[in-house]
């Protein structure tokens, strides 16, 4: 049972549902769940990520990594913190969240005496770009005010290191499952006025790419096209350094292993995941795991070095979490860290579902988060 809708949520869930419904039938009556997917996320004034829902955190829908302990940051900062030695220059973060992770960072990276000259966000919610700005306000100015938004990718390409977490499972997906010997393309309909799922052949045009393995009967799927793009046009914004993602993700083999045949797609809820996309509509937060072979793919199509693919476990532990839990004097406040660090680190909660990769461009040193495990072998 999920929790139920406060009258606002109520309200706003309605008039969302309405919206898609009537583009849907002005469609012929068939949508791809890609193009679902985008309208109940990302219609301006409507969509999930576009309207003003509390989302990320202990009182909205999910928690991340940030959100979890600031551990995480301040070991994504010490990788920054080499990459900027080499390049100097600027961090871009795609897809900011609360703006939690941008402030540990910079703090952190003061603390290291090595700052970026600007630390520029892309965030497509303004609703979550009100909250950085909030969130970031409260920095010493010298930090504050290195601090941009941006509202498209920058055209001139940046030297220094660009982050992502948790952006990559938030890009609208296909969903298909197996039929005889074709693929169908599960979209959405209509059934009075609920949305239901909708099948059609679907010309995969050799997607997904080869498998080892034949898909069984019914197998059902996601696949994420966004992918390319989103890695070209992001990289074109990388004259020198590294492209860091972090999300819950596989290796293609072990993502379309015919063992997951009902996919990876969930919803997230107030604290509580499922997979009915067609319930509390543009008050819930849609997803599926990432394929990183086709990140991979994508990045070496655009000229990017795959330098590292590793679990969020071993990349933190590669940084320095041990020593940062170690680290205060009080005994409360090391138990305290070494409470968050469980729910990074261990394989049940994130350590291993979630990966991460970095995509380098013309920089010389290794990177320390990855000396502990490397995976690359597995994509
Ligand atoms: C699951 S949240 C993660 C937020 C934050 N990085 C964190 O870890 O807490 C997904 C974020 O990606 C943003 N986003 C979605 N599509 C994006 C895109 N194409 N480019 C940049 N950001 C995007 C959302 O607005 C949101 O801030």
């Amino acid at each position: 049972m999920l929790p139920s809708l406060s009258p606002d949520e109520e309200r706003h869930s309605r008039a969302a549902e309405a919206v898609i419904r009537e583009r849907l039938v002005a469609a012929g009556g068939w949508l791809s769940f890609e193009q679902f997917m985008e309208w109940a996320l990302y219609a301006p004034g409507l969509g999930y990520y576009s309207a003003g829902s509390v989302k990320i955190g202990a009182g909205g829908d999910f928690v991340t990594a940030p959100e979890v302990s600031d551990l995480f940051s301040r070991c994504v900062a010490r990788q920054c913190a080499d990459v900027l030695a080499e390049t100097g220059g600027d961090i871009l973060e795609l897809g900011a969240g609360t703006g939690r992770m941008a402030a540990t960072i910079l703090e952190s990276l003061a603390a290291l005496g090595i700052l970026p000259e600007r630390y520029a966000i892309l965030e497509v919610s303004a609703d979550l770009a009100d909250r950085q700005r909030t969130r970031l306000q409260q920095l010493p100015a010298e930090l504050r005010e290195r601090v941009i938004w941006l509202d498209r990718l920058p055209e001139t390409p940046v030297r220094g290191v660009l982050l992502a977490n948790e952006v990559l499972d938030a890009l609208p997906f296909k969903r298909f499952t197996v039929r005889g010997d074709s693929v169908h393309e599960l979209g959405v309909g209509l059934e009075g006025d609920s949305f239901v799922w909708r099948e059609r052949p679907m010309d995969l045009r050799g997607e997904p790419p080869e498998l080892p393995f034949a898909l069984p009967q019914g197998y059902t799927s996601e696949i994420c096209l966004r992918v390319e793009p989103w890695i070209t046009s992001v990289s074109q914004c990388l004259e020198r350094g590294m492209l860091l993602l972090f999300d819950y993700g596989l290796p293609r083999a072990h993502y379309y292993h015919p063992q997951r045949g009902d996919g990876t797609l969930r919803c997230y809820f107030k604290q509580r995941a499922h997979d009915d996309p067609f319930t509390n509509i543009a008050v819930q937060d849609i997803t599926a795991w990432v394929d990183f072979t086709r990140v991979a793919e994508a990045a070496l199509n655009c000229d990017l070095e795959v330098a590292g693919f590793a679990t969020q476990a071993a990349f933190l532990l590669g940084t320095g979490i041990e020593a940062l839990i170690a680290a205060p004097n009080d005994v409360a406040d090391r138990a305290r860290l070494a409470s968050e660090a469980r729910r990074l680190l261990l394989p049940g909660e994130m350590g291993e579902s979630f990966k991460a990769m970095a995509l380098c461009r013309n920089l010389q040193q290794p990177l320390r988060g990855f000396a502990h495990q490397d995976l690359r072998r597995s994509l």
